[in-house]
């Protein structure tokens, strides 16, 4: 396996800052369903968050244009929304103006977002594919959970590690003389890096084994109550050109690890 690529929260921020005119260009979240990743059903088809009361409280980090805190707020919730980047809190501002709702917006990374909400709790303390740039997500996982409320979800989606695998195409040939050919992982456990090195910058996504996610969750005094890997949709509330391209695959492999929490 080729060494880990350092993760560097500093070159997120402004990653993300020079992406994200691009992105939302690329990008279509519906703000009419709670999204867990790109091509893939929404919460009116999944249903693994608990019900949404007013009044509830909720936290997302990584929150890009906040759609899900959007989404939230529309029933009732309320929300603060934090990401990394001032410009993609600037589309979450916008957007959350034109849908007449009110959401906290913070600037705050994954690794430091305890130090601008101590002393707060949440009902709900959620993340949708931005853990994969975390450069600990197991310590992120933790200090998300100690902003949960007893009792409270913690929902987490992010690249699969099926996704991010390295795959080779290849035939093999049984005892019968019968040969398959088709596409060979060549390490589950150690998935490489999706190293992202273009005029925007330099950032690394990283996936994990299921198996390391459960534990980080349960480190964290959190009882799993789901896990899924939805396969691709044509009616996805995130739809993304950039997914759209890898279509064949996507009717295989599962792109997004949805994992569901209880404290
Ligand atoms: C793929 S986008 C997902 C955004 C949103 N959750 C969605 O589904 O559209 C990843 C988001 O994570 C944010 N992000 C990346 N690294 C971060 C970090 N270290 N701390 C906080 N936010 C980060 C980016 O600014 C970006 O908005």
């Amino acid at each position: 396996m080729s060494k880990p690529a350092e993760i560097i929260p500093e070159n997120q921020q402004s990653y993300w800052d020079s992406l994200s005119c691009y992105y939302h260009e690329i990008t279509r979240i519906s703000v009419g369903d709670f999204h867990y990743g790109p091509q893939i059903p929404g919460e009116r088809k999944l249903r693994l968050l608990p019900r949404i009361r007013p009044g509830m409280t909720a936290l997302e980090l990584g929150c890009g244009a906040a759609q899900n805190s959007i989404w939230l707020s529309k029933r009732g919730a309320v929300c603060v929304a934090a990401d990394i980047s001032p410009q993609q809190l600037a589309r979450a501002a916008a957007l959350a103006e034109r849908e007449k709702v009110k959401v906290e917006l913070l600037e705050a990374s994954l690794e430091k977002f305890h130090l601008k909400l101590r002393g707060r709790t949440f009902d709900l303390v959620h993340s949708s594919h931005a853990l994969e740039f975390a450069r600990r997500p197991d310590r992120v996982v933790r200090k998300m959970a100690e902003f949960l409320n007893p009792g409270g979800t913690l929902m987490v989606s992010t690249v699969h590690p099926l996704y991010n695998g390295s795959w080779v195409e290849g035939m093999v040939e049984d005892d019968s003389g019968t040969v398959f050919d088709g596409q060979f992982l060549t390490d589950y456990f150690n998935p490489p890096d999706d190293v992202r090195d273009d005029i925007y910058g330099r950032v690394v996504s990283r996936a994990y084994p299921v198996s390391d996610w459960f534990r980080w969750l349960r480190a964290a005094g959190l009882e799993v109550t789901a896990i899924a890997e939805p396969p691709a949709v044509v009616d996805a509330p995130y739809t993304s050109d950039d997914w759209a391209d890898h279509g064949g695959q996507l009717d295989h492999i599962p792109s997004t690890l949805i994992m569901v929490a209880r404290k």
